[in-house]
């Protein structure tokens, strides 16, 4: 963490917003953060008002400390907000979703369009017996029917858990045992460079051991292709075509009427234990977050062309590619596949012809579009994007200047939006009317939302490096962890003890001096792989049900497009031998058993390790052998010795 300090405390640099973005911005006047300090209850109510409520709501902010409630008197239906208010109005026949597949099939559905195919799949699964209360999960690709699977759950109140399709069958079925869901959501297959992924296949072996699902939904990804006949086989009574059923259902669902704090929809994502968290978003609360968000962070307008580039697996699919956007009435862009299929100037083609103004993307994408280089950029029109943003995970600023030139053309605000599964909505970001920039900085929490940098014991740093915690409950903010609440607590609310009001992000930050942060990552056993979260210990839990193996640790190493990569220490039972193809063997088991996404890129192969004399693992060590740095403070290690081998044995392995 010292190195990142370094490299940002040199980082001078400093934009206002472009004098014609501000002139023209929704919000260009910086009291707006004021106001929004002085009574924050208020300025969330006011918010919150812009939605469509079935029953307002009197009360805003109810806290006890670390369980809160924000509107609770009130009703809404999410699906409402994001559909029946535009086909009443001028946006009925705009565009909400354009999307494209990664072969090239296209498609482009209207509000009103959107409505009725909601409507019809809100009946489907009323008609296989889903209820208000019951869950529902969701295993697509990325195709227009993950945001009417979801609104359609919305509309009945039933909560979904959309599980990304990169996850292997375990994996789903974990997901889908911890929140008992009834119904299935799936596909026969999807795309990824070039490649046929077989979702209902995986899906398949998850069903052998998932006693809650009573019926799979199978959308057909392409008709009249030989993706279902390859790979599907559908289970009489159990599996449904989503085509046929779709085609005998009537368009006219009454949404129902949810209380503010019923669940929306769980999310499941990695925390320092081998077993996921089911993080629980609510809907009023959540819906306010996120339409907020949306509208200010990006400057929302009629006439803009949104593209978030995430996947509906994320929060940040979830957020800024369904419900914030939708309940906006923007018009969205939405793409299936790889950023370098067929060629690496996909996503730029992209933009250029379905004239794309704001583009929010992660730092990962970004270095690797820097190393394909400029030329695939430079061969498109992109003069029509006029906002960048960036998600994920800390954006350095060489990638940050080469965003702004190469693809803002200098001309282009960033939004650097720093936020997490569990704040459901972005928390730290410029806003891009307002807020300088600064390269690599997240800048400052948004309106509404309260910050501090603090020190271990909860005091203030003014100027420096310490842990980030979130001051205020905010309304997006997760309400508990799905069947396990005191975890929740335990998790986010007790790093500072006596301080149930403190939540703690697990992130690590430097403040300057202009009051600006700078997130230098997780300071807990959670990597971040390319944007994606993955826990040490749900990697070390795979890799010690491989027979050959005793004890894993894993550690994230610094990676120069990825941001981090997995570097797996791993102790062979007796009677197993180390070899290359043991190696390969193991990589290989940790991506059938969570995902490709988890597969470590080096696994070493050694005697021991480094633990303290109780016994604990010295990760601090494990990553310095892993960057190659000179070993830190050894002296509290029971084995000294164990340590200098493994640098020794890294060092050989690498050369
Ligand atoms: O470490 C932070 C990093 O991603 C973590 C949250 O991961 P997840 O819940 O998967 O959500 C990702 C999308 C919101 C955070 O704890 N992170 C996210 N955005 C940024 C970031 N780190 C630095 N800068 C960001 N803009």
């Amino acid at each position: 963490m010292n190195d990142d300090i370094d490299v940002l405390l040199t980082e001078t640099r400093s934009f206002p917003p472009p004098a014609e973005f501000a002139r023209t911005a929704l919000l260009n006047d910086p009291n707006i953060y004021l106001e929004a300090a002085n009574d924050t209850e208020a300025f969330w109510m006011e918010q919150a008002r812009t939605l469509e409520w079935i029953r307002p709501f009197t009360k805003g902010l109810e806290w006890d400390a670390p369980h809160v409630k924000w509107f609770s008197d009130g009703t809404l239906n999410a699906s409402a907000n994001c559909l029946d208010r535009h086909v009443r109005g001028a946006k009925r026949n705009a565009a909400a979703i354009i999307w494209e597949g990664e072969p090239g099939d296209r498609r482009t559905i209207t509000y009103w369009e959107l409505y009725r195919q909601v409507n019809q799949f809100a009946n489907v699964l009323k008609g296989l017996g889903v209820e208000r209360g019951d869950r529902v999960a969701i295993y697509l690709p990325l195709i227009p029917e993950c945001a009417i699977a979801m609104l359609a759950c919305a509309r009945i109140g039933a909560a979904h858990s959309v599980v990304f399709g990169g996850f292997s069958p375990e994996s789903l079925r974990d997901r889908i045992n911890d929140s008992e869901c009834k119904v299935l959501v799936t596909a026969d297959g999807g795309y990824r460079r070039g490649q046929v992924v077989p979702l209902k296949r995986n899906a398949d072996k998850a069903l052998e051991e998932t006693p809650s699902i009573r019926h799979v939904v199978v959308v057909q990804r392409r008709q009249g292709s030989t993706i279902q006949e390859a790979h599907t086989e559908m289970k009489e009574g159990r599996d449904h075509w989503y085509h046929r059923l779709m085609h005998n259902a009537s368009a006219q669902c009454e949404p129902e009427a949810m209380n503010a704090e019923d669940v929306l929809y769980i999310l499941y994502t990695s925390g320092t234990t081998g077993k996921p968290k089911g993080i629980v978003h609510t809907t009023g609360g959540y819906m306010t977050g996120v339409a907020y968000t949306t509208k200010y962070v990006f400057d929302l307008k009629d006439d803009d062309v949104f593209w978030c580039t995430a996947d509906v697996g994320w929060v940040t699919g979830h957020s800024y590619l369904v419900y914030g956007p939708l309940a906006n009435g923007a018009t969205c862009l939405m793409y299936e596949g790889a950023p370098d299929w067929p060629e690496k100037d996909r996503f730029w083609d992209l933009c250029e012809r379905h004239g794309v103004t704001i583009l929010y993307t992660a730092p990962t994408a970004i270095r690797a579009f820097m190393k394909w280089g400029d030329q695939h950029p430079a061969k498109h029109d992109l003069s029509r994007l006029r906002l960048l943003g960036s998600v994920g995970e800390p954006i350095n600023p060489e990638a940050w200047m080469w965003y702004q030139q190469h693809i803002g053309g200098n001309r282009c605000p960033i939004v650097d939006t720093w936020w997490q599964t569990e704040t459901g909505a972005i928390v730290i970001s410029p806003l891009p009317g307002i807020t300088p920039t600064k390269p690599g900085s997240a800048t400052m929490p948004l309106p509404g939302f309260s910050a501090a940098l603090l020190d271990i014991r909860a005091k203030e740093i003014d100027v420096g490096g310490g842990l980030l915690a979130l001051t205020k409950p905010w309304p997006s903010m997760l309400r508990t962890i799905w069947g396990d609440d005191a975890r929740y607590v335990e998790t986010y609310f007790t790093k500072w003890p006596g301080r149930p009001d403190l939540y703690f992000p697990g992130d690590g930050a430097k403040r300057d001096d202009d009051g600006f942060y700078w997130i230098l990552g997780r300071v807990d056993d959670v990597l971040n792989v390319a944007g994606h979260r993955i826990g040490t210990m749900e990697v070390e839990s795979a890799l010690v049900e491989h027979p050959a193996v005793a004890e894993a640790a894993v550690v994230g190493k610094a990676h120069d497009i990825k941001g981090q990569a997995i570097a797996a220490f791993v102790t062979l039972r007796e009677g197993f031998t180390q070899s290359s193809s043991l190696r390969d063997e193991l990589r290989e088991f940790v991506a059938q058993k969570i995902g490709a996404i988890a597969k470590p890129d080096d696994i070493l192969f050694s005697a021991d390790l480094p633990k303290t004399r109780s016994g604990k693992i010295m990760r601090r060590l494990l990553r310095d052998i892993a960057e190659g740095r000179a070993l830190g403070d050894t002296t509290t290690l029971a084995d000294p010795n164990v340590v200098a081998g493994l640098k020794d044995q890294y060092e050989a392995q690498e050369s």
